[in-house]
């Protein structure tokens, strides 16, 4: 196997390191490239750039493979919950009994919010998306919260407070929204309980922990959990690099989070079925528009960036998604309409050439409306469950020996050098 790469130019030989993944990727080291040859490279979207080294999460996407330290999501999904998911995307591995019990107390300690924070809320204008508040609410932590030094201890107290009061925040932010009193979290509730509970319960009606709903919102943050090096997660690292506090560093990922080609995919898959469902277009016209090349629509919750076949997240979502349906009782006209775009997307030649598949976000918006979540709260949702991952690789990037400040080059293509020219003799 060779070691090296070699780079022929300008009539002279440079040897590139060839460095080798622990599942056999192989990537071309080229942090000598400029300072040796004068060049750079260029790689609009990244999409053959490795960015780091990182030993979370691997994805396979010929063979619709994901592995959270080496788990196989599949078996997470069925048989962990999300707190375990998170000890371990964040701890390297999974937690002990001791280990995980002390975890529980340290979320359940720190899952209440400033009620200075409720001041706020109360001023975001009505309508704002839920996504624009965590975003700023997130950020405004760090005013709230001490400033905690860089020791192991107090580390993992700031991830755990993240972790515990992200999810009171997007439960306070629907409650307000509503206009309806903040419900408290409960100790003796689970992670995902309470979170259910603290979203629906009121003084009217208390509400009843199914434990279908739980099972699915686990199973939905789970699979939500990590993803490598996607939009969100390279925003946390390159605004983390710069080495701003965690709260900040989180903040940019839901922002990145929000657009509409990555989580906020979620709300606008649901928003495309509606229409279809209203009856202003029909699922061959939306077929056809995605394949229009005049046409800048797309078909919302398919393809991706690195899978190349089923998003093997997509699969778990959509077979949960039939058993909530039939085990709660629901009928929902949308999965109907879903799944005749699958049909007809996957029979379909520019689909099938583009290797475009359902990713995770197709069905998991059904399944988030069968328990009860409000279309604007979807991306929060996805948010919440990818925090152990933002966490996990900002405490990677954090880490690393060899960590620099991300600061990307450009190849220039504008003016030339010109004199500037006196407002009069414009
Ligand atoms: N509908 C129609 N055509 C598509 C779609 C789609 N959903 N996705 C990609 N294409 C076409 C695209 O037009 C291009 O065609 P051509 O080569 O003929 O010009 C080709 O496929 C490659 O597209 P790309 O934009 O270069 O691919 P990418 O890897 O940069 O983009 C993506 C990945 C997820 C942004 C894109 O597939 C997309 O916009 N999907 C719809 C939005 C969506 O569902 N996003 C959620 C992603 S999964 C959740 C997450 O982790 O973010």
């Amino acid at each position: 196997m060779d070691d090296f790469i070699t780079l022929t130019y300008n009539g002279k030989e440079l040897q590139l390191p060839v460095i080798t993944g622990s599942e056999g990727e192989k990537a071309i080291d080229i942090s000598r490239l400029r300072a040796e040859t004068g060049f750079i490279t260029l790689d609009p979207g990244y999409g053959n750039t490795g960015s780091c080294l990182s030993s979370i999460t691997f994805m396979d996407g010929e063979k619709g493979i994901l592995r959270y330290r080496g788990i196989p999501v599949e078996q997470l999904a069925e048989h962990a919950s999300f707190k375990e998911t998170a000890y371990l995307l964040i701890n390297g591995r999974l937690p002990n009994r001791d280990e995980l019990t002390q975890f529980s107390v340290m979320l359940n300690d720190n899952s209440l919010v400033h009620t200075d924070l409720k001041a706020f809320y109360q001023n975001f204008p009505r309508g704002s998306h839920p996504m624009g508040i965590l975003s700023s609410m997130v950020n405004a932590m760090k005013s709230f919260y001490p400033d905690l030094g860089n020791q192991e201890e107090e580390m993992t107290l700031t991830m755990t407070r993240l972790l515990a009061k992200v999810r009171t925040m997007a439960a306070m932010s629907y409650k307000i929204s509503r206009g309806h009193e903040i419900v408290l979290p409960r100790p003796d509730l689970t992670y995902c309980e309470n979170f259910l509970n603290m979203m629906f319960d009121t003084p009217v009606k208390p509400y009843e922990i199914k434990r279908e709903a739980v099972n699915a919102l686990r199973t939905f943050w789970i699979l939500h959990a990590d993803h490598e090096q996607n939009c969100s997660t390279s925003a946390v690292r390159v605004v983390g690099s710069a080495r701003v506090n965690l709260y900040a560093a989180i903040s940019s990922g839901i922002s990145a989070l929000w657009g509409p080609l990555h989580g906020g995919a979620n709300q606008a898959v649901i928003e495309m079925l509606s229409k279809i469902e209203s009856g202003s277009e029909s699922c061959a016209q939306v077929i056809a528009r995605a394949k229009d090349k005049n046409d800048p629509f797309r078909l919302m919750g398919f393809g991706h960036r690195v899978y190349k076949t089923y998003d093997p997240r997509a699969q778990i979502m959509k077979r949960m998604c039939d058993e909530l349906l039939e085990s709660m009782n629901i009928k929902d006209p949308l999965l109907d309409i879903a799944r005749e775009l699958e049909e007809l997307a996957t029979k379909d030649s520019y689909f099938i050439d583009h290797n475009l598949y359902p990713n995770v976000d197709f069905y998991s918006g059904i399944v988030l409306r069968a328990i009860g979540i409000p279309t604007n709260m979807f991306t929060v949702m996805f948010a919440i469950g990818r925090l152990p991952g933002w966490i996990a690789q900002w405490k990677e990037s954090t880490d690393d020996p060899n960590w620099k400040i991300s600061r990307p080059r450009q190849i220039y293509t504008g003016n030339l050098e010109y004199d500037y020219i006196p407002i009069h003799a414009r």
